[in-house]
Formats: C-alpha cells, structure tokens, sequence
C-alpha cells in the first residue's frame, strides 16, 4: 500500500482495490466521529467566512470534502447558496450524499467526482472554494491554486484549513507504561510527514490571491465521553500502523492494551479522555 507520507490524515491513494475501499471507509469514519467530536469548531469558521465575504456567496465548492462536514455547514450557513462537494473518492461522496438526505439538504448539496490531481471539474464559477485538511495531499498545490483561482469569480474567497496538529487525547500519565505516550505517537508521525504542512500564505500569494488574515479555532469542546472515546479509538487505529516501527516496543505493547476494546484500561472504557485540537484557516481573495 502506498500512502501520501505528507497527508494529514493519510488517504489510501494506490492500494489494492479491497484495501484501498477498507481504508477509505475507515477514514470516513473517522472524519465523522471527528466532526461530531470537535463540536462549534466549523460553525465558528463559517461564522468568520460570513464576515469575509463581500456579498451572499450563490456557488459555494467543497474541495477534498470527505464525508461533507464543510459542504453541510457552509450550507447552513449560507441558506441562498448551492454547495458542490468534490472528492476522488466515491466511498466518500456516498457519505456526502447520505449525509444530505439525513439534513433534507437535497438540491442545495451535489456531491461530484473528480480527482483535482488530474484536471479541474465542471462546477462552473464559485464564489466561495473551501478545502479543508486537503491542500497538503495534492501532488501540485500551486497548480490547483490557479485552478482555483481560475474557478473564483473576482471578490470571491478560498478559505484553506489545516489541523495545527494531531489531536490529543489521553492525559500525559495514563496509569500504563511511560508517560507521554501520546506525545511521542504524535512526534513519531510527525518525523513521517504526517499533517506536514507550511504556512500556505506564500503560495496562495504566489497564486495571485491576496490573503487576509489567518484564524484559529480550537476544537477542545466538550463532547460526549462516549463520542470521545470512539473518536480516540478511530484516531489510534488509523495511527497504529505507522508507528510500527517508530515506537519503543514498550510503548507499542501499551498501544495495543488501549486498542484491546476489553481491557478495563482501554480507549472505549476510559473516562479521563478529553479532544484537545486546534485548526488554522488562511482566507484569500481573488482580486
Ligand atoms: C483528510 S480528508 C479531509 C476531508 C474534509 N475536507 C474534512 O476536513 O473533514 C482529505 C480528503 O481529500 C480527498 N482527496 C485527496 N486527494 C484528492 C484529489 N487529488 N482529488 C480529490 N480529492 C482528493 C480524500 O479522498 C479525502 O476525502
């Protein structure tokens, strides 16, 4: 299986066709639990776009749009627009569309597949482009900034988003092995490019956008501990992996003790977890 080392949250790009679909579904999963578990975060950064935005954006385009998070929220924020959800991935964009039914979102949400790694979709101009934790897994970010650029009518906005970090969970001493042992996962897929993004004003720059002033939210809020829990066990399952080989096997045993869904100790049965994260935005205009 091969993975964008860069990614964020990494996405399966060429795994065999099994596999890629599993690992897809995972994520989705995990992106959903991570939406429900980062409570007003999105609705705080919709609210600041609001305030951005020089008139009623009537396109709005969601780009990497995952399971629509952003695509549902700018649509509740926005209630003249019409929302395009893009993504590569159809396990997604079923997400997206189950999502819209769910909301009675039908006619204000299309999902749409294209992989913006190879050409730009017909979505017609935007007012609005949004693309949340997906700059960084393209193979070329200055050339979907011209298509983006290309797509926004003029006055009209990108906002790109990107975890400051990964988020924590455990407390520093969680009664098992060493302290730390959520800080040294997270320095560990760090040395392997994990979330491994720049400050993506230069580029947007670069692009011929002029950017405004960047804001972060923090996604501390205070969600339900069931939710957290499975929010932790779905952010240390798609971790594991990767840390195979980065981990000292001590701290490897006591992973796989918190991923054990029986043990007392574990992930799902623990009350001292809190959802500690924080996102950027960088919001650009197109002359
Ligand atoms: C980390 S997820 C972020 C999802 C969502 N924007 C969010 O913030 O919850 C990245 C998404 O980008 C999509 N993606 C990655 N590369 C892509 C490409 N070249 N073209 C279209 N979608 C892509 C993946 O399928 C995945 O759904």
């Amino acid at each position: 299986m091969t993975q964008h080392s860069h990614a964020g949250v990494h996405t399966a790009v060429h795994a065999g066709h099994d596999d890629g679909h599993r690992l897809e579904a995972d994520l989705a999963q995990l992106l959903e639990l991570d939406a429900e578990t980062s409570g007003s975060a999105l609705d705080e950064m919709t609210a600041w776009i609001s305030r951005q935005v020089t008139a009623e954006p009537r396109t709005i385009v969601d780009l990497g749009a995952g399971t629509g998070a952003g695509s549902l929220a700018l649509a509740r924020r926005f209630p003249s627009a019409q929302v395009v959800a893009v993504d590569r991935s159809a396990v997604m964009l079923d997400r997206v569309r189950a999502a819209v039914r769910g909301q009675g979102l039908e006619g204000r949400v299309r999902a749409v597949q294209a992989d913006l790694d190879v050409a730009w979709p017909a979505v017609g101009a935007a007012d609005l482009v949004w693309a949340s934790s997906f700059l960084h897994e393209v193979a070329d970010p200055g050339a979907v900034l011209g298509d983006v650029r290309d797509a926004l009518r003029p006055g009209g906005l990108l906002v790109v988003v990107e975890m400051d970090a990964l988020p924590r969970f455990l407390p520093d001493d969680i009664g098992l092995g060493r302290p730390g042992l959520e800080f040294r996962c997270h320095r560990a897929l760090a040395d392997a490019g994990w979330n491994a993004h720049p400050d993506w004003r230069p580029l947007l720059e670069h692009a011929g956008f002029e950017v405004l002033a960047p804001r972060t939210v923090s996604t501390g809020a205070s969600p339900a501990p069931s939710a957290t829990a499975r929010c932790a066990a779905a952010w240390f399952a798609r971790m594991r992996p990767a840390l195979q080989d980065r981990l000292a096997a001590e701290d490897l045993d006591v992973l796989d003790h918190l991923m054990a869904p029986d043990a007392p100790e574990a992930l799902l049965n623990r009350r001292d977890l809190s959802f500690r994260g924080s996102r950027t935005a960088w919001a650009a205009r197109r002359p």
